[in-house]
Formats: structure tokens, sequence, C-alpha cells
């Protein structure tokens, strides 16, 4: 497989901070793929995916689990909390997905104990008002044990007596630290330790190496489908740092997560939407505070998957994007949630970045926390009154919502392949002639004839 260039191979990631709607666009192509492989952070995602009238609510698992044809792998730079994980395979299944001999699990991902959590909550708590606004799930301080080279990994699974004594060892040091430093009540080990046992027991089985598993479907020429977590604006060394998770998002890291060489990844698809949100702390240039944010938020339910938390929502910013573009070698973008803006008399796009000494940054810079300080550059651009819900022709637009999309394809110098006009898989449109574009056709194509299959 060395050098092997999968040309069957695609990677969707978020371009943005999160949330774009990549849950949808994973599961419009899945059906199209023999392999679908999660490859970053753990259950802060939560990737929304309706099949009918069923709502899935994925944290951990890849999305193509839905599709009876894909086989689903969790790659080795994932947080994983196996009772989180054993808590989603029973939901799944209890939807009628079969997840049997479907999940491979990395054994080098990092499991994510009861203690982790535990800190995520205690640290945020003395962090005040400068708190990330994390998950809680305990995903940095997994990483960071990670980091420190004391942490455990999900191949302990399978070796009862060694979970004990290093699960103990590990928590009971967690415990000292919230005592000490956050004079926070212990975790009860015991009972962690029994509930850890318990999916062990369960999960064992799905443990194995995730890089030949994938180097056998490149062999066979299998499609390979790799699907970020989080967004590119997250990622821990080039998002708005530190307001930002404790992965990296970006595409190479699906290389490193498989252990797979970076030729086998296939082009980025960068998932967009039509605006932007953010949920948790950090500066956010083109916030909109006031009536046509709420709308926003209402009209395009923007209330987080994982947390219920609401949503931050602003106006789309295209120097954002641009650096997003840039550094995560977008080939496209799917924007999503056209729809939203529907009805709004004008809409406004960020172009530059002013800075308080009058400086235009063409890029956001390295430094998040000078964020607070620019002011967005808009270029304003004329709404649309008629809805563009369900449409899937790029004739049937508006004549504004075709400019607003030209406006952002030169903007970002990327092509928009797709456009989603609705949550439904139907309400989506492929947009022009490009080699990804024809692909998405042909991916979304069969995901129509399954679904016409009797
Ligand atoms: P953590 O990943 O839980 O440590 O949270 C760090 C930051 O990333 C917070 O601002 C979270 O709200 C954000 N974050 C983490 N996962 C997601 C996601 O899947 N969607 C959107 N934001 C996320």
């Amino acid at each position: 497989m060395k050098g092997r260039s999968s040309q069957q191979a695609l990677l969707v990631l978020g371009g943005q901070w999160g949330d774009e709607g990549k849950g949808k666009v994973v599961d419009l192509l899945s059906a199209g793929f023999r392999a679908v492989v999660r490859y970053n952070g753990g259950h802060n995602a939560g990737h929304t995916v309706k099949f009918g009238d069923r709502h899935f609510a994925l944290h951990l698992v890849p999305s193509g689990i839905i599709h009876g044809g894909s086989r689903c792998y969790m790659g080795a730079c994932m947080v994983v909390d196996p009772l989180a994980l054993v808590a989603e395979i029973a939901d799944l299944e209890e939807k009628g997905v079969d997840v049997n001999g479907r999940l491979t699990v990395s054994p080098r991902a990092t499991l994510i104990l009861p203690t982790h959590q535990a800190l995520d909550v205690a640290r945020e708590r003395a962090r005040g008002t400068s708190s990330i606004g994390t998950t809680g799930r305990g995903i940095g301080p997994a990483y960071q044990d990670l980091a420190q080279r004391r942490a455990l990994r999900v191949g302990v699974l399978t070796e009862p007596e060694q979970l004990a004594a290093d699960a103990v060892a590990l928590m009971q040091s967690h415990n000292r630290e919230l005592d000490l430093l956050f004079a926070a009540p212990p975790v009860d080990i015991e009972q962690s330790l029994r509930s850890l046992q318990d999916a062990a027991r369960m999960l064992s089985p799905l443990v194995g190496e995730i890089g030949p598993a994938l180097g056998r479907h490149a062999e066979r020429g299998d499609p390979i489908l790799f699907e970020g977590a989080q967004g590119i604006m997250l990622d821990l060394y080039h998002g708005t740092y530190p307001y930002v998770t404790s992965s990296s998002c970006l595409p190479g890291a699906a290389a490193v997560s498989c252990g797979i060489p970076v030729g086998m990844l296939g082009p980025a698809l960068g998932v967009m939407k039509a605006y932007v949100t953010r949920v948790g702390g950090g500066p956010f240039p083109t916030e909109i505070e006031g009536a046509v944010g709420d709308r926003l938020r209402e009209r395009g339910n923007e209330f987080g998957t994982t947390t219920g938390r609401p949503r931050r929502c602003g106006w789309f910013d295209a120097v954002a994007a641009r650096y997003a573009a840039r550094v995560g070698g977008l080939a496209g973008v799917a924007l999503m949630k056209l729809d939203v803006l529907d009805g709004l008399e004008e809409i406004r796009v960020a172009v530059g970045y002013r800075t308080a000494d009058g400086r235009v940054l063409a890029e956001p810079p390295a430094d998040a926390r000078k964020l607070e300080d620019i002011e967005p550059e808009y270029a304003t651009l004329p709404g649309w009154g008629a809805t563009t819900r369900g449409i899937t022709k790029e004739g049937d637009l508006p004549p504004a919502a075709r400019a607003y999309l030209e406006f952002f394809e030169d903007h970002l110098g990327v092509p928009i392949v797709l456009v989603s006009t609705g949550p439904r898989r139907e309400e989506t449109l492929i947009r022009g002639r490009s080699a990804l574009a024809d692909r998405l056709r042909g991916a979304v194509h069969t995901v129509e004839e399954a679904a016409a299959a009797p």
C-alpha cells in the first residue's frame, strides 16, 4: 500500500468551529463507501443524521454505521470514553442498526476515564470568566495524559488485570489532583472500575489495528471515507488557540490517526454553514447579537447536539473560511443551511479584519486573543425573499442566492460543490462540473439507488 494514492478515498471535515452539518454530508455519501473512518476527538462531537423518520445523534461511532454496507473504524488519535461508546452502540442497536462485526477501534486510541471528566469540569470552573467552554467530556485531560505518556489506551481493555491496575493508579492520581488543586470531591474509584470492566468485556472484540485493515480496503480498491470531527478553526495548532479542542482536526491528522500514508486520504471536502456558529468561549468577530442572531438560532435550530447549549451565531466569516481552505487544502466546499438565510433583507459577509491601528488582516492572527480588538470589514449583499428550501437545481435558486454562492466562491478560491437547502437528504444540490462535484453526484446517486431498491 506504500505511497498508494487512493482515487477512491474522500475526506470530509468541518471548515469552521464545528457543527457545520458534517453528519448530513457524511450520511449522504457514506452509502458509496465501503469503509468510513473517524480520526480525531471523542464524544465532544455530535453528528446528527436523519434517516427516514429515524433520528441519530452520533458522538463516537462513524456516521457510516447507519448504512449496512459500510465497515467503520475509529483511529488512534481519538479519545474514547468506553462507557459512552457502550451506550452509543446500545442505542444504535435499539434503533435497528447492526453494529456487530462492523466496527473496529484502534488499540492505540486513548481512554477517557470518569476522573478525566471530573477534572475537565473542575478546571473549567477554576478558569472562571476565561473558561474555554469545553463540552465537559474529559477531552482535554485525556489528551493531556496522553502527552504525559501516562494514559490508558484502548488496547488495555483486552487485558483485565492490567486494566484494573492502571486504571486505579491513574484515577487515584486524578483524585489527588481534584482534591489538592480544585478542592473538588473525589470520584468513586471502585464503582468506576466496575463500570470500566463491564464496558471492557463488551468492547474487547472491537479492538484491532486500523492501518492494516484500511490497507486491505485500498488494495481491493474499496472507496474509503475519512470523517473529521469538530472543525479547522478548532484545530489545536491552527485554530483559535487557546479556544480550541485538544486534537488536530486537519486532514493530515487522519493519516497520523490511522497509521497510513497521506496519499491514501483523497481530496478534502470542507463543510461550512452559510453563516457561522460557535459554542463555548473565545473571540467571535462576526457574532450577531439581538434579533437577527436569535432568528438564525431558531431557524437553524442552533442548539448543541452534545450539550444542548445554544450556539452563538454570526455572519459568514470569509477571512476565517479562506484561511481554513488554505490550511486544510480544501478541494471543495459543501455549503450547508442556505435556506436558514431565506427572508433576510440583507446578508453580510466579513471580507477583512481591521486592527485597532488601522491595518487590514487577510488571515486570522496566530494568537486568537488579538481577535478581541479587530473589527470585521463587511460586504453587504441583498437577501432573497423567496424560499430556497428543498431546491435541488442551481437554476431554481433565487438570483440573489446564486449571487451569494458566486461571491462566496470568489472569496474562498475553492468551488462550492454541494449546497444543502434543508435537513433532509434529498434537500441537497450538487453544483458545477469539478471532478469532486462529479464524484459527489456519483455517491449521491448510489444513495438514491439504495433508497429505491426493494
Ligand atoms: P472540548 O473539545 O470539550 O475540550 O471543548 C473545547 C472547545 O471546542 C469548546 O469551545 C467546545 O465547545 C468546542 N467543541 C468541541 N467539540 C465540538 C463539536 O463537535 N462542535 C462544536 N464545538 C465543539
